[in-house]
């Protein structure tokens, strides 16, 4: 008998139950090994590893510039931290749009070397192809809609989507074409809570959302945001855990005046 403790990995067949049972999901961004750890063994079901790593780890302004390469050594480094939660792993900027072929390898090198769980793309109709192409490969997909951050120059601004009746009518569309197509979850991003209900409860496959209210079936932050290591971004849906800004920032000053004071290291801290 082994004496390792059976581990219930967290698959998509278990999110649909969650869902279906009225459990909401939890999920958070990972980019490196050591973070990964500690937020599996806390118990969030989903990891995803957000283009967002753009911003928070290499500090460029919008998620374009990721490549590819990048994401899938992100990705491997969370992949060997997990024992239970699903990986979902973001498709960059330029790795999947007007080219399903093309969608298909970038899904194919993010499984394979990677060994990630599953992938992310953003848009609906325009991308509804590259989705059931990558589903021809058996790879699981999560769909992406309202503020979706790799066309940011297209809307101009980070302000709430949908709005407005007819980018709502192309939202609800677009949710419904992407679970058609195979997609086992859908996040939705800043846009108003009662459309995202409408959506949530429109849909059999779980609705992710970021700002997008309570009426979905899970909630995703970008964990830097919600730890606040990241301190300047301040949206009115981020509801902020720790302050490690402040708590990092006060250790390395402290720090930094044991070494110059000769307070560190004490003989117990040396050979
Ligand atoms: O890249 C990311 O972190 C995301 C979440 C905001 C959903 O896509």
């Amino acid at each position: 008998m082994s004496i390792h403790k059976e581990i219930k990995k967290v698959t998509t067949h278990v999110l649909q139950e969650l869902k279906q049972s009225g459990q909401k999901i939890s999920m958070l961004t990972a980019y490196d090994y050591s973070m990964a750890r500690i937020l599996d063994a806390a118990g969030v079901e989903v990891l995803l590893v957000g283009d967002s790593a753009s911003n928070v780890m290499a500090g460029h302004e919008t998620t374009l510039p990721i490549t590819l390469d990048q994401m899938i050594y992100h990705a491997a480094s969370v992949i060997r931290a997990v024992e239970r939660a699903l990986v979902v792993v973001d498709l960059p900027f330029g790795s999947y749009q007007g080219n399903t072929k093309g969608a298909l390898n970038s899904a194919i090198r993010i499984m394979k070397e990677a060994e990630a769980h599953a992938v992310k793309l953003e848009g609906g109709e325009e991308v509804v192809d590259s989705v059931k192409r990558i589903l021809t490969a058996g790879i699981p997909v999560m769909g992406h809609l309202g503020l979706t951050p790799q066309s940011i120059y297209k809307f101009g601004t980070y302000e709430v989507r949908a709005k407005e009746q007819a980018e709502a009518d192309k939202l609800k569309r677009d949710a419904k074409l992407l679970e058609e197509a195979g997609c086992f979850a859908l996040v939705l991003e800043k846009v108003p809570a009662k459309l995202a209900g409408e959506v949530a409860r429109s849909l059999q496959i779980p609705v992710i959302g970021i700002g997008a209210g309570s009426e979905v079936d899970g909630q995703v932050l970008v964990t830097h945001d919600m730890l606040g290591i990241t301190h300047e971004f301040k949206p009115r849906f981020l509801r902020r855990y720790l302050n490690l800004h402040e708590s990092i920032t006060a250790a390395v000053q402290q720090y930094i005046q044991d070494v110059k004071t000769g307070d560190f290291p004490n003989e117990k801290e040396q050979y």
